[in-house]
């Protein structure tokens, strides 16, 4: 059994190492969890890079994400059985084959769920969910708007804003996007560009679509100002990714004029406030959605753990179409899946 380690921050594919991994026992009040598979977030990369909201406590297990089974039970668990599925929620960790956690810090997921599917619920649909909440709850039919939507985000927000009865315009930045996200539910997808935001406006106006209320931008500099260019005065324009590495160019008539609110989201953050009773009954909602095929994420390669290297250069390059998964030693790699 293994674990990645890193014991500075740098490029990771310099600094991210991979060590044996001894099976530890759990105390009192805890879960051993082996994990089953674990997904690299861009949040991930920045992570090892330094570059993230928060810097590793070295050495450091890194990984924002997984799902695992319950392997042994300490002294006076009792809500949880050996063989559960469990959702660990403290990270980073999740790049280790055990894990040794307070019982009452892992999620027990339902039966049924594909491992590749529950390794990938704890970080993007619940941005996504956080994200359309972002202006309190939105109000059935209402139009909401986002960049990078062939991310795995914006597929979790396309298919949780369809389960919400709320309608999606997107931009991807490749043509061979918009058939995925149209597939996921999308309403409406354009290419990223002048003339996209251009048939997005005739678009909606041909629709007699009501101005957006809320943008959702994980890219910044121009395609950030094209959402601004969309919403309806006083809409809400949240960025929670910065994809293009861009910073955002805000005109002054946007805020003198237009009056929008443009403010950010942070999954840590956000979880924190709607403390662990509100993650824990998001996280069943999450859970159900996707057990019963509403919230699907495309999982592009699955790499066994000793080929890191591999994964982790997989998942930096762009046009991936879908997550790159690490498994774990005495587990079958999950084949690659395809949306319907
Ligand atoms: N604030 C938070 O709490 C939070 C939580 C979750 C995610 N995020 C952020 O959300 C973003 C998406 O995360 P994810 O896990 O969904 O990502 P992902 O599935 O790995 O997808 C990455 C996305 O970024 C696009 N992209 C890559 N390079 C780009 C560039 N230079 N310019 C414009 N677009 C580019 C990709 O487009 P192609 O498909 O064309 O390659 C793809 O849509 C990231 O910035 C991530 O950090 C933030």
């Amino acid at each position: 059994m293994s674990q990645l380690v890193i014991n500075r921050t740098g490029p990771p594919a310099d600094v991210v190492e991979l060590q044996p991994q001894p099976r530890p026992e759990p105390g009192p009040g805890e879960v051993l969890i082996r994990m089953q598979a674990a997904a690299i977030n861009p949040a991930d990369l920045n992570f090892i890079e330094g570059t993230y909201g928060t810097k590793p406590n070295l050495p450091c297990v890194p990984g924002m994400e997984g799902v695992g089974v319950i392997e042994a039970l300490g002294e006076g668990v009792t809500s949880l059985s050996v063989g559960s599925a469990v959702l660990p929620l403290p990270a980073p960790g999740n790049w280790a084959s055990w894990r040794i956690l307070p019982v009452g810090r892992v999620h027990g997921l339902p039966k049924g769920l594909e491992v590749p599917q529950a390794a990938l619920l704890r970080v993007n649909p619940a941005t996504a969910w956080g994200l359309l909440h972002a202006a309190g709850t939105p109000a059935g039919g209402a139009w909401v708007v986002q960049n990078a939507a062939s991310s795995a985000a914006g597929h979790c927000v396309i298919q949780i804003a369809k389960s919400l009865g709320l309608r999606t315009l997107s931009f991807v930045r490749r043509p061979e996007s918009i058939a995925v996200c149209e597939a996921l539910g999308a309403d409406l997808v354009f290419v990223d560009d002048a003339e996209g935001l251009a048939a997005a406006r005739t678009a909606l106006a041909a629709r007699g679509a009501p101005a957006p209320r809320l943008a959702l931008n994980a890219v910044g500099g121009d395609s950030a100002l094209r959402l601004m260019d969309l919403l309806g005065p006083h809409g809400t324009h949240v960025t929670y990714g910065a994809m293009a590495r861009q910073p955002l160019k805000v005109p002054n008539g946007m805020l003198i004029f237009k009056g929008l609110n443009l403010r950010g989201f942070w999954l840590s953050g956000w979880a924190a406030s709607m403390g662990d009773q509100g993650m824990t009954e998001l996280y069943q909602k999450l859970a159900g959605l996707a057990l019963q095929g509403q919230l699907r994420q495309q999982i592009a390669a699955s790499y066994p753990l000793e080929q890191f290297r591999a994964a982790l250069k997989h998942a930096a390059g762009g046009a991936r179409n879908g997550k790159i998964l690490l498994t774990f030693p005495e587990e079958v790699s999950p084949a690659p899946q395809a949306l319907p």
